[in-house]
Formats: C-alpha cells, sequence, structure tokens
C-alpha cells in the first residue's frame, strides 16, 4: 500500500494518459497496515451515550507517527460509538467491525465550524462557514476508510428538522468528507442518515468508492449519497444508494468562486450501481458546475422509484460546462421523468455573479437505455443564449407509465440526434435532419478503439 510518493506521481499520470474507464480497472490493493490499535485502547466507550470525539482524535494523533513506518491501522470493534466530528491522517485505514457504529453527535457543538471551500464562497444553505463533517481528511495521502459492514450513522433527523425551521446557524456536515486527498478508498461499509451528502470528495485525485450502501429517508431535505466535486479520476462501482434528493450527483464549484478556482471534476467511472433519489435525480450533473465536468463513462446501472433518472442541472452565471459524458446500458423504473435537463435551475451565491457567463453543455450520448413506468421521457430546457448542443440518444425504449398519460418529449434550445429512440423524441433530437451521427461522442476505451454506436 506504502508507495514512495514519486511513484504515486507517476502512477496518476498514467491513469490519465489512458483516459476514462480505467478509473475501476483494477481493485484498490488494500495490503494490511502492520501496525493496527483498537479505539477501546484510548478510552473510548461503545455505550451509544458516551462522547469519543476526544478518543478519536488521540489515536489518530498516536497513529501519525506511523505514516512513514508503513502506516496504521484504527480499529473499530462491535458497539455504539458516538463523536462528534474528527480529523484522519495520511497512510490510515478506519476498519469498522461488523456490528461497529459509529454515531454522530446530535448537539452542534460537537461540530467543529470551518471555513467555507474556495470554489463555492460560502456556505451552501448559510452564508459564512459551515459545520466540519463527521469524518474528515484534508491534503492526505493514501486513506482508507472501509469494514466488514460497519455503519456511520450521522442521525440527521435532527439537522433535516433545523433546515426545514430555518434555524441553522451554519450550512449543514456531510457524513465523510476528504479535501485535496488522494489515494482515497471507501469500501465494505454503511452510511446511514447524513444530514447532508454521505461521501464528499472535494479537490481530489484517484479516489475509489466500492460496495458501500447509503440512505437516508425519502422526506430528508436535500440529503445525496456521493458528490465528487472538482475531484478527478474516480471510480464509483457496485453500490446500493437510496437517498432523499439525488443519489450520486458531479459538481465542480458555484458561480464565481468556482470559475475563479477552476478545477473540473473530470475522468468518472460509474458502474453497477442501484440507485434511488426521492424527490431529486439518480444521477445528477450539476448544477454547481463553474469549474467544469468532463469524460464521465456512466455504465450498467439501475435507476428506480425516483423523481428523475438522469439530471443536468445548470443556470445562466454558472459559466462551466458539461461535456464528454457517455451513460449507458441503464435499466430505469418507476421514474416519472427519465431524463431532465435544465438550464434555469439553482440559485446564485450572492450578486457577485456574472451574469453573462453561460455554462455550454456539448457531447452527452446516451444509449442502450430502458425504462418501465415513466410520465416524461425526456425534459430538455437549455438557454437561448447557450443552446445545448450535440446531445446523442441511440437505442432508448421508454414504455408508458399506466395510470398517467405519458407526455412524451419537451425541448426547447436543444439540438441532436437520436436513432431507435420510443416514443420518438422531439424534432431538435430527430433523425439525421436536424444533425448526424457525427454529433455523437464516445469516449476512447482504454485499448484505443472507439466504440461503436
Ligand atoms: C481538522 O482539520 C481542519 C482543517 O481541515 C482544521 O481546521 C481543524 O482545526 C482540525 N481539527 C482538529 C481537532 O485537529
Ligand atoms: C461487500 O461488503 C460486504 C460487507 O459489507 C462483504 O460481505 C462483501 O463480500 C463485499 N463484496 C465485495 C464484492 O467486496
Ligand atoms: C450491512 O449492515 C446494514 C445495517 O447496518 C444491514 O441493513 C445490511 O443488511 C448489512 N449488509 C450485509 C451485506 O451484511
Ligand atoms: C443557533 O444559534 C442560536 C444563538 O446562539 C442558538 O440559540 C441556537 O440553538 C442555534 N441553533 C442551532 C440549530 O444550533
Ligand atoms: C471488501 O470486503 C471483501 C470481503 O471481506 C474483501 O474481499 C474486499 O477486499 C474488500 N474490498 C475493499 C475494497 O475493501
Amino acid at each position: 500500500m506504502l508507495l514512495a510518493l514519486p511513484l504515486l506521481l507517476a502512477l496518476s499520470n498514467a491513469l490519465r494518459a489512458y483516459g476514462v474507464g480505467e478509473q475501476c480497472g483494477s481493485n484498490p490493493t488494500l495490503d494490511p497496515r502492520p501496525h493496527s490499535v483498537s479505539i477501546s485502547e484510548f478510552g473510548a466507550v461503545g455505550d451509544g451515550k458516551t462522547l469519543n470525539t476526544i478518543a478519536f482524535q488521540n489515536a489518530i494523533f498516536y497513529l501519525k507517527s506511523f505514516a512513514d513506518k508503513g502506516g496504521a491501522q484504527l480499529y473499530v470493534p462491535p458497539g455504539k460509538w458516538l463523536t462528534g466530528s474528527f480529523n484522519l491522517t495520511s497512510h490510515l485505514t478506519l476498519f469498522l467491525e461488523k456490528g461497529a457504529v459509529i454515531i454522530g453527535s446530535q448537539d452542534p457543538s460537537h461540530w467543529e465550524v470551518i471555513e467555507p471551500l474556495p470554489s463555492y464562497g460560502r456556505g451552501l444553505e448559510v452564508p459564512g462557514g459551515r459545520y466540519q463533517s463527521l469524518i474528515n481528511g484534508y491534503k492526505l495521502h493514501d486513506v482508507v476508510i472501509t469494514g466488514n459492514n460497519g455503519t456511520i450513522d450521522g442521525m440527521g433527523m435532527v439537522w433535516w428538522e433545523w433546515y426545514s425551521s430555518h434555524s441553522l446557524n451554519h450550512s449543514r456536515p456531510h457524513l465523510v468528507e476528504l479535501v485535496a486527498s488522494d489515494y482515497v478508498v471507501v469500501s465494505n461499509l454503511t452510511f446511514l442518515n447524513a444530514p447532508l451528502y454521505s461521501i464528499h470528495p472535494v479537490y481530489c485525485s484517484n479516489v475509489h468508492i466500492q460496495n458501500v450502501s447509503i440512505s437516508t429517508p425519502p422526506e430528508s431535505p436535500h440529503t445525496i449519497g456521493i458528490v465528487p466535486d472538482s475531484s478527478d479520476n474516480v471510480c464509483i462501482e457496485d453500490c446500493i444508494l437510496a437517498l432523499g434528493f439525488d443519489a450520486i450527483t458531479l459538481k465542480s464549484g458555484w458561480d464565481e468562486y468556482g470559475i475563479a478556482y477552476g478545477r473540473p471534476t473530470e475522468n468518472v467511472h460509474i458502474r453497477r450501481v442501484h440507485l434511488q433519489a426521492s424527490s431529486g435525480s439518480a444521477i445528477a450533473f450539476g448544477s454547481d458546475m463553474s469549474g467544469g465536468i468532463s469524460n464521465v463513462l456512466v455504465e450498467h446501472v439501475h435507476l428506480f422509484n425516483s423523481n428523475s433518472g438522469i439530471g443536468f442541472r445548470t443556470t445562466e452565471g454558472r459559466g462551466g460546462y458539461m461535456k464528454e459524458i457517455v451513460l449507458s446500458d441503464i435499466q430505469m423504473e418507476n421514474i416519472h421523468t427519465a431524463i431532465a435537463v435544465t438550464g434555469h435551475c439553482g440559485s446564485h451565491p450572492d450578486d457577485k455573479f456574472d451574469p453573462n457567463a453561460l455554462p455550454i453543455l456539448d457531447q452527452i450520448t446516451l444509449k442502450d437505455v430502458t425504462g418501465k413506468n415513466i410520465t416524461i421521457a425526456g425534459n430538455f430546457a437549455g438557454i437561448e443564449k447557450s443552446p445545448f448542443t450535440n446531445i446523442c440518444l441511440s437505442n432508448i425504449t421508454f414504455s408508458i407509465n399506466p395510470v398517467s398519460p405519458l407526455i412524451t418529449w419537451e425541448c426547447s434550445n436543444v439540438y441532436g440526434f437520436s436513432e431507435s429512440v420510443f416514443p420518438e423524441p422531439c424534432s431538435e433530437l430527430g433523425n439525421p435532419t436536424n444533425s448526424s451521427s457525427s454529433s455523437c461522442y464516445y469516449l476512447q476505451s482504454i485499448s484505443g478503439k472507439t466504440a461503436e454506436l
């Protein structure tokens, strides 16, 4: 596991050269750490009542000294481990045994308040700072958060209530946030009841999220499962997510702050995931996308019981782009709007945004999609001054929701190509009269061959 830094850099350059599709190419190698301590050795009590923040902080401070000795593991045995927010360190594995539950404190004073992210300029929900996440990493290398189906439970009910009653003093925290870190693995765990997001890698590279299960109740406001944010070389695979708002959302910063920070989300591979999103979208792009989002491959996914299946969101003033994105082998069931694409979504952080910063949506391909019990096939609401272009729809079949009449497609300020799509899309996305299949974007596969239509 412990590779010398120059080798890590060489590896990351090699990954970049391969392009998308390689992010999930190899399983992360998780060699056991040569040192391991249990949280109970640091005075922690797993009774669900004792606050263990200091024990976690002390254990991790102690394990810091093993960073240059092959790294170390912090073992969390079965029990209910109540804690406030704490920070991880490099070359660390946090391992949650079966029956181990890390529980987030419901007292906001146990959650530190930190500066807003520079690419957002302010808290997402309340101006100013934000609560730090339950488990944090800042500028780390080689961090593994894993277990034998242990659980991280954010006890988000109080936060959802404060959000809904407008009594938050700062923006809600997440369960796990890694900032400016690389070689991160999150696997084999269950995440419950996040106050806001469950897993938030931001300004990160080489992130592998595998075999996790994430849920929040359908009514939990704006909760999202996994949010790759201004990060590159991200793999998300074999996960089961059921969230109140979106299941997986790709983001890259907010208006003038995101444009100035200028770090895109790119080279993302998502596969073999089962996603439910009650009030949002199972897979979403934006609406905060000012640093750009590109080179994304989503394949072999099952989207169900959701308000929308695939969503792209942006608005004037965002700048940035969403391009070179392929979604294929998608199965949808019981979804109100299968494809929801809008250029009129989202508020601005403050009045300093540039209304002339127009976002670009270009080269998006959806192929081999089936949907059952769909009410609206596609709703494309582009931006007049920056229409959405090169949208390619191929081999798509949606079947009608038997109880409500099918409203087929709604399109404005969008151009693209389609073939073998049922029901037939609007003329802007019609047959080669408007454009040709050359407008279809396909990602370069690893072998260098271009995928066939
Ligand atoms: C945790 O890290 C953040 C920086 O991300 C820092 O502001 C905070 O003080 C750290 N907390 C502790 C207890 O070390
Ligand atoms: C997924 O995680 C569960 C425990 O959480 C484990 O039993 C199972 O073997 C894991 N599957 C894979 C493919 O890693
Ligand atoms: C993992 O744990 C959750 C509860 O924390 C449970 O609902 C789920 O069935 C477990 N999964 C496996 C594969 O053991
Ligand atoms: C917000 O701050 C006020 C004043 O300090 C305090 O009374 C209130 O409990 C705080 N609300 C939350 C949800 O922390
Ligand atoms: C997940 O758990 C399975 C079963 O214990 C193990 O084989 C696998 O290596 C683990 N994967 C990761 C990425 O932790």
